[in-house]
């Protein structure tokens, strides 16, 4: 057992669960660990980033793009992105892999802990950026520290996994999703992606889902955990179904909150900038994104089948392809778990 700078303590997962877990999720390679308290669930290597993640140091004009996975982080990420550094939409750098403008704070735990250092992918950003830094000390970690002002940096950690100054020091975009859409995204994900690679079915993963296992840990506890910060003036709260039904007056919601004072004309373009059809004929997420045609990296079945990163931007899929008899164990979840005040639309 590890104890971290946040004082929580990670237990690597073994024994039957573990056995369990690895029939369903093939492609978990690289080991998990549950942290306690809250059973926060990450890739085993969370644990050599974990101090220095707790210990960031945020400045004055960082805007962190805070969510639990599939909740429309990508996107959000984006939209902030475009509306600090490239209103006019001709920044040079704005093709570059959002990740590279954006980085993906904790995203280091997915490599394994033993990969040498030409086996880690490093982008141009990076060498760049940290001429000297070595990769396995974290390209996302060091790409983060090393970015110039302003920052957009985006995690899926949960408020308790920072230390409790952030919100003194940043600006925090939550972005919050119904669990019924978010879980099928998710899936999805986990089905897509060979590093998860998820061979059970909806039911099963529904019920990791429910049972708090799925690697990200209890969605529920990191919405209450945004949502109890609410009233802060450094936080703001978006939900994808608000951002799906009026983004124009969600723009303006994010333009007040961040200070960017764009005009009406200039959000239109950044709403159309940042949208599905937009962003997934970009589809510039990664280093490469001949990345998606690498079988070694995603399924390629999935991807001509169900589709890929991008896979269908709407809300309300949950209603064409849940059961009702998973619906109606969301459904309690959702009330028994999601009873801190918020509501799902
Ligand atoms: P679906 O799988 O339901 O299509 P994240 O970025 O947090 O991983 O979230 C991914 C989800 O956001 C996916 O949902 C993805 O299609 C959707 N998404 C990504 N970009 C989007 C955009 N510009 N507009 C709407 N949805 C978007």
């Amino acid at each position: 057992m590890t104890t971290l700078a946040s004082g929580h303590k990670a237990t690597v997962l073994e024994g039957n669960e573990w056995a369990k877990l690895i029939e369903n999720f093939t492609g978990f390679k690289n080991g998990l660990v549950r942290l306690s308290p809250g059973g926060w669930v990450y890739s085993k290597n969370y644990c050599n980033f974990a101090d220095k993640l707790y210990n960031f140091e945020f400045r004055k004009s960082d805007v962190l793009v805070m969510t639990w996975p599939k909740c429309g982080t990508t996107w959000t990420q984006e939209i902030v992105w475009t509306m600090r550094n490239n209103v006019a939409l001709d920044h040079p750098e704005a093709g570059a892999a959002i990740l590279d403008r954006v980085p993906f704070m904790e995203a280091d735990m997915f490599h394994s802990e033993d990969e040498s250092e030409s086996e880690r992918p490093v982008s141009e950003s990076f060498k760049k950026l940290c001429p000297n830094a070595d990769p396995r000390d974290g390209v996302n970690l060091q790409l983060a520290q090393s970015l110039p002002d302003p920052r957009t940096l985006k995690t899926h950690l949960p408020f308790s996994l920072f230390a409790p100054s952030l919100l003194k020091k940043a600006k925090v975009v939550y972005v919050a999703r119904n669990p019924k859409d978010a879980v099928l995204s998710y899936l999805h994900h986990h089905r897509l992606f060979r590093q998860l690679s998820f061979l059970g079915s909806l039911e099963t993963f529904v019920e990791y889902f429910l049972e708090d296992n799925l690697l990200y840990g209890p969605y529920w506890l990191h919405l209450k955990e945004a949502w109890e910060r609410r009233a802060h003036p450094n936080l703001h709260i978006v939900f994808y179904e608000d951002l799906k039904a009026g983004i124009m007056g969600e723009l303006k919601r994010l333009d007040a909150f961040l200070g960017t004072g764009l005009s009406h004309d200039q959000l239109a373009n950044v709403a159309k900038y940042t949208s599905f059809g937009e962003m997934k004929a970009r589809n510039n997420l990664l280093i490469n994104k001949d990345i998606f045609k690498n079988a070694e990296i995603i399924d390629q079945e999935v991807l001509q089948k169900d589709g890929g990163f991008f896979r269908q931007g709407k809300s309300g899929d949950w209603k064409t392809k849940l059961t009702p008899d998973l619906i109606e164990k969301l459904d309690d979840w959702i009330s028994e778990k999601c009873d801190f005040g918020i509501s799902f639309k």
